[in-house]
């Protein structure tokens, strides 16, 4: 079998465990081209890892070479650019998350990729972690029995990446579309792929550009100039879905909480799952309330998970297994996130269709 060329578009921080993923694969994958419209920053980065072409942009690239498959792994904003361009040039695509900016153009890519007939896999990593697959498994064994209702946190107490996460025009909004999406995405995932019906939100900007400005920790480095502090610094909501589940989110960059959490909890009639610290499964036995914390496998690690994700992205291309977070998965986190950002600004709850 002829290797798969690989590109990818976009080389900063979240390229390298793309290119990582590729090169674990080096018997099935070929790490072709990259490109990045800082075009010094391209070059570094396909010296570290042996990248023999290298492009100032995705256009030139694809002008130039014949890909089988890309990673685009830009900020926000250019994720439709890049990725419609790299599925009219013929390549299957993974795109990081979120999907988009917004569930239209979500709704462009996943046209491509059909037009195309190309696989368009979107980059919930989560999916792909040990605790995800273990509860997904136990979900399919029939151990939760019907999962109806979720609550998900993704909270920081001073966790702003800075830079352009923080500037609505490059990255859509805050913590809701950065953070947000992993948690929502991996809730629907455990509670088997449901449709989204409505959501009411609320978004607040209490502490992030003051923060932003030097508070009390590095992280939201004081760049103002560059990008200013205009999405929101805490969002949380409540969705349904059209077979009765309903999740409860709430994310933040900003927050007077005593420290960072990250947790997802699915509650069926069965069994409750947690992910968190642990992973476990609360239920009950001959008339005795069961807390159980699973061994072995059963924790997120996040380079592990993201090489399994890539080598998911490439099964899938190769036919081997199919993918499991798709286009289709995407444009429904983009469609709750508009409903979430939407129903903030009216202050009720809105339909999604
Ligand atoms: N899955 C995860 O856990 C995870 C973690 C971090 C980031 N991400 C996602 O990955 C993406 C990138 O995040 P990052 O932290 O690597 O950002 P980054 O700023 O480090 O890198 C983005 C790169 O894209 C380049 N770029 C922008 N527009 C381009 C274009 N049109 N063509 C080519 N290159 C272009 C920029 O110059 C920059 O080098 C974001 O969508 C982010 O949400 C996902």
């Amino acid at each position: 079998m002829d290797k798969l060329r690989a590109c990818i578009i976009g080389t900063g921080g979240i390229a390298h465990c793309h290119a990582d993923g590729y090169v674990a694969q080096k018997d099935r994958v070929d790490l072709a081209a990259c490109c990045d419209i800082d075009f010094e920053k391209a070059k570094r980065f396909a010296a570290e890892y042996g990248i023999p072409r290298v492009y100032a942009s995705a256009a030139e690239m694809f002008a130039a070479e014949k890909l089988d498959i890309a990673s685009v792994t830009t900020w926000n904003s250019a994720h439709k650019e890049c990725t419609i361009a790299a599925l009219d040039a013929g390549c299957d695509v993974i795109c990081e998350k979120p999907m988009a900016m917004n569930a239209a153009e979500a709704l462009e890519m996943r046209d491509a990729a059909v037009r195309n007939g190309k696989l368009l896999q979107i980059g919930f990593v989560r999916r792909f972690g040990d605790d995800a697959k273990t509860l997904m498994e136990m979900r399919e064994a029939g151990r939760l029995g019907d999962v109806y209702f979720g609550e998900v946190k993704y909270l920081r107490r001073d966790g702003c990446p800075g830079g352009w996460f923080k500037d609505k025009a490059f990255a859509g909004g805050g913590p809701l579309i950065d953070l947000g999406v992993h948690i929502i995405d991996l809730a629907r995932y455990l509670a088997g792929s449901p449709v989204p019906v409505s959501a009411y939100g609320v978004t607040y900007n209490n502490l992030g550009p003051n923060r932003a400005k030097g508070g009390a920790s590095a992280w939201s480095a004081p760049d103002l100039k560059e990008h200013p502090f205009n999405v929101e610094d805490m969002a949380s909501a409540m969705i349904k879905f059209d077979n009765g589940f309903s999740l409860v989110v709430s994310t933040s960059f900003n927050l007077n909480i005593p420290g960072d959490l990250v947790e997802v909890n699915v509650y069926g009639t069965k069994a409750g799952a947690h992910i968190g610290g642990e992973t476990a499964l609360y239920t009950d036995l001959g008339g005795s309330f069961i807390n159980a914390e699973l061994q072995g496998n059963s924790k997120f690690d996040f380079h592990g998970a993201f090489k399994n994700e890539m080598k998911g992205f490439v099964d899938a291309v190769l036919g081997v297994s199919p993918c499991i977070a798709t286009a289709d998965d995407g444009v429904y986190l983009m469609k709750i996130i508009d409903a979430i950002y939407r129903s903030a600004e009216i202050g009720d709850s809105v339909a999604i269709d």
